[in-house]
């Protein structure tokens, strides 16, 4: 089995701002209210246009520039997405054009705010098998286009942006270990319920604003606590590390109360937690894919350091994994 590595990591946040100034004269909403449970200060909205993959093609110019490898080298694209440019084609097959990677396969992932999680780790997978060497993924949402904005309890939540990596082959590792779960029993706490095959667009959809994200807040909040928890100390425990090995913790950026009990519960110095969350919210399958990139890039990454990427979101799903950076 080969090792893989990360060479290049990009991000692309769409310039308009939506701040809880902004929100409060769209719903009966504060300021004071989304700051205190959830330390979300502004996220970040696409224009008209910019979809799912046009983001992802900004991300991935930017991680391929910083990995040195032109489009062409690609043999895989994985775009983690649960808002697609169109249910079909992928949105994998939208970036392969937009950044002529000719030579590349093309799939979507949906594993929700996990998805870039499970992207790294298929890709890693991948790379070990030795059926790829150079593999682009990314983690790009237009959660605007699924966000209610008559209803305080998620449209407070959520923003867009994307997050893209390049991974490659490597004389050491890389990464380490992994761990993924899944509860399809619990799908009903946080869904676009309308809209797929099983209730397709219709009037009646439409009037049920039922096309939107449908979310039970309090529920998922208890359950993201101790499934977050769970699989960091599996992969930690796989990879033959303690908590206190941790140099930089990257959780999902859902909320900061979920984030503060993990690391709380974890044993992990708040110095080594990566936090955006106060500036673009919840961008499902982009936020540990920017969190990772801005951490690279503000300098909080060295080589051998411990990284640990931990994400939770609908399905349910979780997954986890341990980077040692080469
Ligand atoms: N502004 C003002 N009041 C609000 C708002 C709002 N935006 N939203 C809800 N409220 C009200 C409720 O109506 C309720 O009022 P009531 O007591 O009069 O009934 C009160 O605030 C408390 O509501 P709760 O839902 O109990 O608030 P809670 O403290 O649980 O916080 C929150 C809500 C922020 C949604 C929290 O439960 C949470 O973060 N849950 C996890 C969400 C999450 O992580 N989702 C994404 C998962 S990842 C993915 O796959 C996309």
């Amino acid at each position: 089995m080969r090792a893989a590595k990360i060479i290049g990591l990009g991000k692309y946040l769409p310039s308009r701002r939506l701040t809880n100034k902004d929100l409060e004269k769209i719903v009966d909403t504060s300021d004071e209210w989304i700051t205190t449970r959830t330390g979300i200060k502004e996220r970040r909205i696409a224009k008209e246009g910019e979809s799912a993959s046009m983001l992802a093609y900004k991300a991935s110019q930017e991680a391929l520039k910083r990995a040195g490898l032109t489009p062409d080298e690609l043999d895989l694209i994985i775009v983690a997405t649960i808002t697609p440019d169109m249910n079909f084609p992928s949105t994998a097959c939208f970036l392969q054009k937009h950044l002529k990677a000719v030579n590349a396969s093309c799939f979507d992932l949906s594993a929700a705010c996990a998805g870039f999680v499970y992207a790294a780790v298929t890709a890693w997978q991948y790379i070990a098998s030795g059926l790829y060497d150079n593999i682009l993924i990314v983690g790009s949402e237009v959660i605007s286009s699924i966000t209610d904005f008559k209803d305080r309890s998620t449209c407070v939540l959520f923003g867009d942006g994307a997050g893209a990596a390049v991974l490659t082959y490597s004389k050491t590792p890389g990464f380490i270990s992994s761990d993924f779960g899944s509860d399809g029993f619990l799908s009903d706490i946080l869904s676009v319920p309308g809209g797929g095959s099983q209730q397709p667009i219709s009037q009646k959809v439409l009037d049920d604003r039922s096309h939107y994200i449908k979310m039970k807040g309090n529920e998922l909040f208890r359950i993201a606590v101790r499934l977050m928890i769970q699989t960091a100390e599996i992969s930690l425990k796989k990879a033959g590390l303690k908590t206190e090995d941790v140099s930089l913790f990257i959780p999902h950026q859902a909320n900061k109360r979920i984030i503060d009990a993990v690391s709380k519960r974890l044993g992990i110095d708040s110095q080594k937690i990566f936090l955006n969350v106060d500036q673009y919210g919840n961008m499902s399958s982009a936020s540990t894919a920017v969190a990772l990139c801005e951490a690279w890039e503000k300098g909080m990454i060295k080589k051998d350091d411990i990284i640990v990427l931990d994400a939770f979101g609908g399905g349910l799903v979780w997954g986890s994994c341990v980077i040692k950076w080469t």
